[in-house]
């Protein structure tokens, strides 16, 4: 049988490490603190209302910019926390997860041959992204605030930093006259940093001066500890006009499946986005929508995100504790569901030979972060471990790790 030809834009899209890590928990029968989604349900009164919505025969196609009470939540939510006044109906879109608005987005404001500034290690969607696009990614090294490796070694500065951190100088120099867009993710998945006001105010001047339009996926924008705060880029002076901001439900509300997402930004991005999401999913999950709405608008009265950041919070703790005391110190995680463990002291020399190792023969999943590094041998020696999770996942994480002082010495 002749096989058919399959276009050049996918072919060289392998199966991921995650998948790989996935299966081989699967197999083993590992813990799986890999993959970025809670094994605990979502609230109660958020699943009612989706259940309720189907009851009520909210089942046929959504208008494609979302519903109008989805979009009002939304606009709600930005008002509640002092962020902004957003007019629900040109300034809010709902797409199919944040996956679907950065796609969708890339797409609309990427031309072939333009160049997208991408923090590395990335988000792994966002150079496939670009690069379906026809456009260029170039990336800028964010480093550990120690180094974990000769390559993760930063630039000799002489300052101490007790978070990940980008210089300044590598970042002006990644903008060139094809630079269109800057993708931010902060909270930032893999690493936990939170951008600092003064680093955004960094990036947004380069913004101005090279008349860049920023996507900021900020789905991790409620899951922020300790002295760290989250500053939505779009809020700094002039910065609305030319971001457009990306968030989940997914996340926010523990209900990855649903893949209900948004887009928040001036109307002209908002057209530009929905130009393209009418093409590319036209329409999404209308009962879940309805859910979504009552979700975000349930959290503005029941306290739901002080009550979601401190059992993250407990669930951190423990996990550092836990990692600590198997002997793999962690990186400071200012924001999102992820650490970063530090694997010098192993004796592993390759993040990924180490992980598979981890998931085989101590029973516990995580991903090597060289996964969201463009060259592999590049990325400083770590492993991501999620900790949204259940304590009592964690804890029987923990007790498999307690073996891994004796393993790893063989
Ligand atoms: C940084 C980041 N952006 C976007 C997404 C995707 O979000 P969604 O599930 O809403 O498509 C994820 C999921 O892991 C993520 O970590």
């Amino acid at each position: 049988m002749p096989t058919s030809r399959v276009a050049e834009r996918v072919s060289r899209f392998g199966t991921s490490i995650f998948a790989e890590i996935s299966a081989l928990a699967l197999q083993c029968g590992a813990v799986n603190l890999g993959q970025g989604f809670p094994d605990f349900a979502g609230p109660a009164w958020v699943k009612a209302a989706a259940t309720a919505a189907i009851a009520a025969d909210m089942n046929q196609y959504a208008p494609y910019q979302g519903l109008p009470r989805l979009r009002e939540a939304v606009a709600a939510t930005w008002h509640a926390h002092g962020w902004r006044e957003v007019d629900a109906a040109r300034e809010v879109t709902i797409t199919s997860g944040a996956t679907e608005a950065l796609f969708g987005a890339v797409q609309a404001l990427l031309d072939p041959g333009d160049e997208a500034i991408i923090f590395e290690p990335f988000y792994d969607a966002y150079v496939p992204d670009v690069t379906l696009a026809g456009g260029v990614p170039r990336l800028v090294r964010l480093y550990p605030p120690t180094a974990a490796s000769p390559e993760g070694t930063p630039p000799t500065d002489g300052v101490q930093r007790t978070a990940w951190w980008f210089d300044p100088a590598e970042l002006a120099a990644a903008f060139t006259p094809r630079t269109r867009l800057l993708l931010l993710n902060t909270p930032h998945n893999p690493t936990g940093k939170v951008f600092t006001r003064a680093e955004l105010d960094q990036i947004a001047a380069l913004c101005h001066a090279h008349n860049v339009t920023v996507v900021a996926d900020e789905v991790y924008d409620q899951l922020v500890f300790g002295a760290a705060t989250h500053v939505p880029i779009a809020t700094l002076p002039g910065m609305w006009e030319r971001t457009l901001t990306l968030n989940s439900i997914g996340k926010t509300f523990s209900v990855t499946g649903w893949k209900i997402g948004y887009a928040v930004g001036p109307a002209h991005l908002n057209d530009a986005l929905r130009a393209a999401h009418q093409w590319i999913t036209f329409a999404t999950a209308t009962p879940l929508q309805g859910a979504a709405a009552a979700a975000l608008e349930g959290a503005l009265t029941n306290a739901y995100y002080p009550l979601l950041r401190a059992e993250y919070a407990e669930r951190y703790a423990l996990l550092c504790q836990i990692l600590a005391n198997a002997g793999l110190p962690t990186l400071p995680t200012e924001g999102s569901y992820f650490v970063m463990a530090d694997l010098a002291g192993t004796g592993f020399t390759n993040d990924a030979a180490f992980c598979r190792w981890l998931t085989s023969e101590v029973g516990v999943a995580a991903i090597p972060p060289s996964a969201f590094y463009a060259d592999p041998a590049t990325a400083p020696l770590l492993a991501r471990f999620c900790f949204a999770k259940q304590l009592a996942t964690l804890h029987a994480a923990g007790e498999r790790l307690g073996t891994l002082r004796t393993l790893s010495k063989r």
